[in-house]
């Protein structure tokens, strides 16, 4: 079952998250993927991660021993950016997955992906979907095919390149 709906105590754990990454996308010089002003102070993409979680349908997952250390917000179908890639067929859509960026190498994200397959079989659902950034070496797309996704295809939005990959389960 997901951990609960994105109320307020969620959001923050959410934009810690997400705070972390920038910092640490920041100091390895990927930059391109989200820049370098942590969410919780872009209007731009808090905006965009609140009005993400103002969805009904989305719920999210999380790791906490005490502190957060990995989330995943899920909903029922494709946001916006990325409905050029219809389906017919219910599914599980991951709209943001994060880790602590002090717990890399533990797998923490993948789990994370695994909590959701094992979720949408429970409901008899069998397709997962996500998008990510696709610019730059293309390093976290192999993460997710990595990860057992397979690309469906490529958009772009000024100055951001994304694909959205889909997983069967
Ligand atoms: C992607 C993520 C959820 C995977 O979590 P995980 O299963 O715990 O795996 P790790 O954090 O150990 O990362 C796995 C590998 O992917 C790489 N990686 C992670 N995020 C990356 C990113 N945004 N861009 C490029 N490479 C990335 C890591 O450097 C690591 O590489 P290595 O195996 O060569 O050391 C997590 O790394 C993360 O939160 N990354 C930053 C935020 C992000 O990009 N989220 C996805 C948004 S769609």
């Amino acid at each position: 079952m997901p951990d609960g709906p994105m109320d307020e105590a969620n959001i923050a754990r959410c934009f810690t998250l997400m705070d972390e990454a920038v910092e640490w996308l920041v100091s390895i010089g990927r930059a391109d993927q989200w820049g370098d002003v942590p969410w919780s102070k872009s209007e731009r993409l808090s905006k965009f991660l609140r009005e993400t979680c103002a969805r009904d349908d989305l719920f999210g997952w999380f790791i906490e021993t005490g502190e957060c250390l990995g989330a995943l917000i899920g909903g029922s179908a494709a946001p916006d950016y990325a409905s050029m890639f219809p389906v017919n067929e219910p599914e599980v859509y991951i709209e943001v997955l994060v880790t602590s960026s002090r717990r890399r190498g533990q797998n923490l994200g993948a789990t994370l992906v695994g909590v959701v397959k094992a979720h949408a079989q429970d409901r008899g659902i069998s397709l997962v979907r996500v998008d990510c950034y696709n610019g730059g070496d293309g390093q976290l797309t192999r993460w997710y095919e990595k990860t057992g996704f397979s690309k469906v295809g490529v958009f772009e939005m000024p100055g951001w390149k994304g694909c959205v990959l889909e997983q069967r389960v």
